[in-house]
């Protein structure tokens, strides 16, 4: 065994992705645990790769071919889905494996040619399939299915027919880097599956029950979940269909999260006691301080609560930089069914909450009432008033909460 060594997933299924244990930031959003790039090699009379890895990981990955099989002999190679983090190797393997055939959906087509017309494409040999196509490796038989928009117009899953494998691509991922690669070898595997739901999948929900009705329309069974990142579903994997199934309809909890930023505490004082206020009223209360928080993090606390409060301390007549950037964040994934209350300080002329309510505003996101600004430094009735606009919130958390 040396670090190359493939590893078994089935007969004649291997994982040949990669571990990237030091990603920390997947393309603007934190990955605290790291990644892996999955890609999964099927040797049966053909040999077919489904998906690649990271460019920079070309070579890791062939090395770990290259124990199994001679790569020049893949004869198929599967695109689920464009984006680099999937497709960036596709030059490299077409170069060591030039008659290999290319299957992609006909968006994905599109997307390779943009991305790789100055690196082969015109020579490849594409096909182009969709739903319900197949393709016969010998005993083993793939079969195609459009997930349009989990998370990219081009997605696509692969479906391995006898050994009922689903390769699923960024569908039920997780970032997380581990040795171990499956589900019930790792602990909080669900809750990361969360994160990457919330920081990936939340603005496509209504597509992501579509996909869930057209899987279950397929009528095919589900043995195992191959994602193309993390660890693979085999201990029940209808568990995160479903889980899927919850977040898409917007589950969420009897719960106030409290997301705020703070120059000299004031909106810290004033955040501090719409968390007690929520408490004292029952229920769960979450705070996040912004520089002190990872934001995937915070977004899957977003996704499970009904209420949030954001406040801000005023900066050079704005809203401060991270709640900018948060509400930037925030707002292009869409959470939605959620009341906001926004809150703030300011020393001379303000701007902070303006900001906000413009922000919210504009991604038409409801507001939980009127929002509260103080000047300089909360006094007492102020910090009253927080406590019961924290019970207040408390109160609409409670009736809000699905499930
Ligand atoms: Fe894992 Fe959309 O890339």
């Amino acid at each position: 065994m040396d670090e190359y060594e493939p590893l078994k997933v089935a007969e004649g299924v291997y994982w040949v992705g990669v571990v990237d244990w030091n990603l920390r930031d997947f393309h603007g959003y934190e990955t605290p645990k790291g990644g892996s790039y999955n890609a999964y090699l099927i040797v049966d009379e053909k040999i077919a790769l489904i998906d690649t890895v990271k460019a920079p990981f070309a070579g890791e990955m062939i090395k770990r071919i290259s124990r199994i099989v001679d790569p020049s002999r893949i004869d198929y190679v599967i695109s689920n889905h464009v984006e680099m983090d999937h497709s960036s190797s596709i030059p490299a393997i077409m170069e060591i494996a030039p008659k290999a055939k290319l299957f992609a959906s006909s968006k994905g087509k599109t997307g390779l040619y943009e991305y790789y017309k100055e690196d082969g494409f015109e020579d490849w040999d594409l096909q182009v399939v969709g739903t319900g196509d197949e393709l016969s490796l010998g005993k083993k038989t793939l079969m195609f299915i459009e997930a349009t928009m989990l998370h990219w117009p081009d997605s696509m899953q692969t479906y391995m027919k006898e050994d009922r494998i689903l390769f699923s691509n960024d569908g039920f991922g997780q970032h997380i880097a581990t040795s171990k690669r499956f589900d019930d070898e790792v602990e909080d595997v669900l809750e990361d599956a969360a994160i990457y739901y919330a920081n990936i999948l939340l603005p496509f929900s209504s597509q992501v029950l579509k996909y869930i009705d057209r899987v279950n329309g397929l009528g095919i069974g589900i043995d195992m979940i191959a994602p193309g990142h993390g660890v693979i579903w085999r201990k029940d994997p209808a568990r995160v269909i479903e889980a899927y199934g919850r977040w898409a309809k917007g589950e969420t909890f009897a719960k106030v999260l409290v997301i705020y930023d703070t120059m000299w505490g004031s909106t810290e004082k004033m955040a501090m006691e719409m968390v007690e206020g929520a408490r004292s009223a029952g229920v769960e209360v979450r705070l996040r301080h912004l520089r002190k928080n990872d934001w995937s993090m915070t977004l899957k606390e977003v996704m499970e609560a009904p209420v949030i409060a954001i406040g801000s301390p005023t900066m050079n007549n704005k809203m401060f930089y991270t709640v900018s950037g948060f509400l930037n964040y925030m707002t292009g994934l869409r959470p939605r069914g959620k009341k906001y209350f926004l809150f703030g300080s300011y020393g001379w002329g303000g701007g902070a909450v303006k900001g906000m309510e413009k922000e919210i505003a504009s991604a038409k996101f409801e507001l939980a009432g009127e929002s509260l600004q103080v000047k300089f430094r909360p006094f007492e009735d102020d910090l009253d008033r927080c406590r019961a606009i924290g019970q207040k919130l408390a109160g609409m958390a409670k009736d809000m909460a699905k499930y």
